[in-house]
């Protein structure tokens, strides 16, 4: 299989298992304990159904929104995650770059593998940092400061990883950033000569933007969890998250809502936007999906804040579903992950071009001529 065959997530999926050394795989694909969650996020879509209309002149269709104070081109972007150099030597840069040629939204993490400026610098789409709000104050601020100077346009505080989840595929593989030789992991990365010579020759892996003030994660190795739960300040608050979106100052998203009550009170602390988000199902295993959770709180807030719907997409039906129920727009994760993982930029591109033709097919399929017409009415829960 290649490029050229891969028509939606699943065989992005096994293009990048083929291509990655287990260990990076199954970081990507893994989820917390039972993975129940996690695969309720994209179960959640299937139990819901479509109801189009008809004759309704859809020669052009505009499926362009308004997210964050930005009109983009796609209901659809691409949601920050981290270590993306382990997945493909192209890194943020690939993603960052096939976001700007499809116009939309993209994101990158606190524990990226580019810089700030560097991405800063090249992608001229809509730029989202996620925030993780570190133990080591120097450090929280120095990154928003940064995102400041380098125009970042919304910053989105991570609120679902007080504690690291119980990912138990990286205990099983061993996985740790950066990745450690072991004896278990050596067959892996030996059996995959084209990812383990690029990671040896191309510049160093590091965690560009934490590497100044932690050792952890470039220098130390260890897991994802494991510095989540030793690094991340666990005190963190809604006067917290209130003061970040105080020194920030623009567009503030609380990333990792799941309740209405905390969705008020995201309206409260004057956040711009929520995603409703469980990690990708990595985080609390038996946490709702998103998408099962958002009818309540647009219902709630989403006259008051945007409301963006996180996780389990896989196909462009998810997404105009999701819209019917009220998302301002759509993010994941791995949706664009494993393409990078399979080809790098041109990967990331050719699934951002699937959706476009799935949104924009089911679009007229559904009667629907721009976002505004999905609405409530085209959607019947089972
Ligand atoms: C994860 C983080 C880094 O879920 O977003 O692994």
């Amino acid at each position: 299989m290649n490029l050229d065959q891969c028509y939606n997530t699943q065989q992005f999926r096994r293009l990048a298992r083929r291509r990655l050394p287990g260990p990076i795989f199954h970081y990507i694909d893994g989820a917390a304990d039972d993975e129940v969650t996690y695969r309720r996020n994209t179960e959640a879509y299937e139990e819901c159904d479509l109801v189009p209309s008809v004759l309704a002149g859809v020669e052009t269709i505009d499926m362009s929104t308004v997210v964050m104070g930005k009109r983009v081109d796609l209901p659809l972007f691409l949601a920050p995650t981290a270590l993306q150099r382990l997945f493909h030597h192209q890194g943020e840069a690939a993603v960052g770059a096939a976001a700007e040629k499809f116009n939309t939204w993209f994101g990158i993490s606190s524990l990226a593998t580019a810089s700030i400026e560097a991405v800063g610098e090249t992608v001229k789409s809509p730029k989202l940092f996620q925030l993780y709000y570190h133990k080591d104050k120097g450090l929280t601020n120095s990154m928003i400061e940064r995102c400041k100077d380098a125009n970042f346009d919304a910053l989105a505080l991570t609120v679902d990883t007080i504690v690291g989840g119980n990912r138990e595929r990286d205990l099983v593989t061993g996985f740790t950033s950066p990745p450690r030789l072991t004896v278990k992991s050596a067959l892996s990365f030996a059996t995959h000569p084209g990812w383990t010579l690029n990671y040896l020759l191309r510049p160093s892996f590091e965690l560009s933007n934490l590497k100044d003030h932690v050792e952890e994660g470039s220098n130390i190795s260890l897991s994802v969890s494991d510095y989540f739960s030793t690094m991340l300040d666990q005190s963190m608050d809604w006067k917290a998250a209130e003061d970040v979106r105080g020194q920030w100052g623009k567009q503030f998203c609380l990333k990792g809502i799941m309740s209405v009550e905390d969705a008020r009170r995201a309206v409260d602390i004057g956040a711009t936007a929520i995603m409703v988000s469980n990690h990708g199902g990595r985080q609390l295993d038996g946490s709702r999906a998103p998408f099962d959770q958002l009818a309540e709180i647009v219902d709630a807030v989403g006259d008051k804040i945007e409301v963006i719907c996180d996780g389990g997409i896989k196909r462009g039906t998810h997404v105009l579903k999701a819209l019917s129920a009220g998302a301002t727009a759509c993010s994941g994760g791995r949706l664009y992950l494993y393409a990078l993982a399979a080809a790098g930029q041109a990967g990331v591109e050719k699934t951002l071009s699937n959706f476009r033709a799935e949104i924009e097919r089911g679009m007229k399929l559904m009667g629907a001529r721009s976002v505004a017409d999905l609405t409530r009415q085209n959607l019947r829960y089972r």
